[in-house]
């Protein structure tokens, strides 16, 4: 399919407006320049900011030298109240303790055990939808956190623990700061805001008793083989010793944050660019009518067209606009001396639309993904990479497969008016993502 080009309409709308304004409007307080430059340099009182698009420097930071740029605590420490120690937040020794833990859960032998979460959510969604007007953000909201729930607890989510959770989390994510670049200084409160800390706790309560409650049913041998049984008997193969009950807590916490929030704003993006890219939403119904008709793990692999919207949707849409790292040591970037404490800002929102890695950045054109086709790669980062590369990659791609496909076999999706993208904790739509449902 050609990009699509000014003056062609959707919905009564040009198509090329909904993609100027797609870029300018995400964390609108950056420069055009941004999108061309290799690297820029923000100053404030007490700390240089460097944002870094030659990949050679990405590359520097994520994959040759991570332990000299760990995590910036000054981006975490708003997600404690809720995270606490968890492998999202932590460091050096321990962070490497935990990943060892928890990298065989995501082992690819292990995500078929999913796939039956995730096709139970779907089917879940498709009940709940009624043909009109829907915020599909909303929606994408409750199916992947059905999914999670599915997936680590096998629960469903209207189970009363999983949509008291639900809603405690939501409570979290709504006292979240809007992030961007200009705003690093003052991105996160320490703790974040009462009420932040308070949805905190309430969840973090929440999650203690389904921990506790599991570790009981561990002990007595009649555990479910899911993502929580899974963490809570591995064991690290250097110390022979697994998580405790406390830590277990944490890592939950972040696996329901990182685990819905962005396979959401994921699945959002894709149904509105769907919509708006009307020729590829009927491509994708078409792979998921064949899909849905036979639903396996082993068929996800033949939807190439639909794993090529996604991938096309993650540039476009990173659910993760950026990602901060603290340079420990002085480095040089470019002509540029980096002091230690220094903030360094991947942004795969930047890198995703880039003028230099991209022809014709800012178009929805699943087709630059075909084989054979020469993508740059490296400027493709919605799961980072390196040692703290999303270890829920492969579940989120084939998770938001199988969601797309529940919904699109039965759906056809229309735009209605022109989401603005904004940066709170992902990638979200200023007032929601509204589409028109028709039943197909
Ligand atoms: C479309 C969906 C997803 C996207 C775009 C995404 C993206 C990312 C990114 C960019 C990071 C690195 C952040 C940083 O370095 O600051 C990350 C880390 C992480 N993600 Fe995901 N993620 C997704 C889904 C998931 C899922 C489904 C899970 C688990 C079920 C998960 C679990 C994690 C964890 C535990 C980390 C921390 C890893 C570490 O620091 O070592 N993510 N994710």
């Amino acid at each position: 399919m050609k990009p699509p080009k000014p003056g062609s309409r959707v919905g009564g709308v040009s198509l090329w407006r909904y993609w100027r304004l797609f870029r300018k409007d995400i964390l609108s307080a950056q420069p055009e320049r941004l999108y061309r430059a290799k690297m820029a340099e923000f100053k404030t009182p007490f700390f240089r900011s460097f944002l870094v698009n030659e990949l050679a420097l990405v590359r520097r930071v994520l994959v040759e030298r991570p332990s000299d740029f760990p995590k910036s605590d000054r981006v975490t420490r708003g997600l404690r109240p809720l995270l606490g120690q968890s492998v999202f937040v932590t460091n050096g020794a321990e962070w490497e303790r935990q990943r060892r833990i928890i990298n065989p859960a995501f082992e690819g032998g292990k995500l078929p055990h999913s796939f039956n979460a995730m096709l139970a959510a779907g089917e879940a969604a498709i009940t709940r939808i009624v043909p009109g007007e829907l915020n599909v953000e909303e929606m994408a909201s409750h199916a992947t956190a059905d999914v999670i729930f599915r997936t680590l607890f096998s629960i469903p989510i209207d189970d009363a623990v999983a949509a008291e959770t639900y809603s405690a989390f939501r409570a979290f994510q709504r006292e979240q700061p809007v992030a961007s670049v200009g705003a690093l200084a003052r991105w996160m409160p320490q703790g974040g805001s009462l009420k932040a800390r308070r949805a905190a706790k309430r969840l973090r309560g929440l999650i203690e008793v389904m921990v506790a409650d599991r570790q009981k049913t561990i002990e007595a041998g009649n555990a479910p083989n899911d993502l929580a049984t899974k963490i809570m008997t591995t064991l690290d193969p250097e110390t022979g010793q697994g998580f405790s009950e406390a830590e277990m807590v944490d890592q939950v916490a972040i696996f329901f944050l990182a685990g819905h929030e962005t396979s959401a704003a994921l699945l959002g993006w894709a149904l509105w660019c769907l919509a708006a890219a009307s020729d590829w939403g009927d491509q994708v119904a078409s792979e998921a009518r064949t899909f849905m008709e036979n639903p396996e793990f082993s068929a996800l692999s033949s939807m190439s067209v639909t794993r090529n919207v996604l991938r096309e949707t993650l540039r476009l849409y990173p659910p993760v606009p950026m990602f901060v790292r603290e340079a420990q040591g002085e480095e040089r970037f470019r002509d540029r001396v980096v002091k230690p404490g220094a903030q360094v800002v991947i942004s795969p929102w930047h890198l995703g639309r880039h003028e230099a890695y991209w022809p014709d950045p800012d178009a929805f054109d699943p087709a630059r993904w075909k084989d054979g086709q020469p993508t740059p790669r490296e400027a493709w980062l919605p799961f980072s990479t390196g040692a703290r590369v999303c270890p829920g990659a492969g579940f989120a791609m084939a998770e938001a497969a199988v969601l797309l496909a529940a919904l699109m076999a039965l759906f056809r999706f229309e735009v209605l008016d022109e989401p603005v993208p904004v940066a709170h904790l992902t990638v979200r739509s200023q007032d929601g993502i509204r589409l028109r449902v028709v039943a197909r």
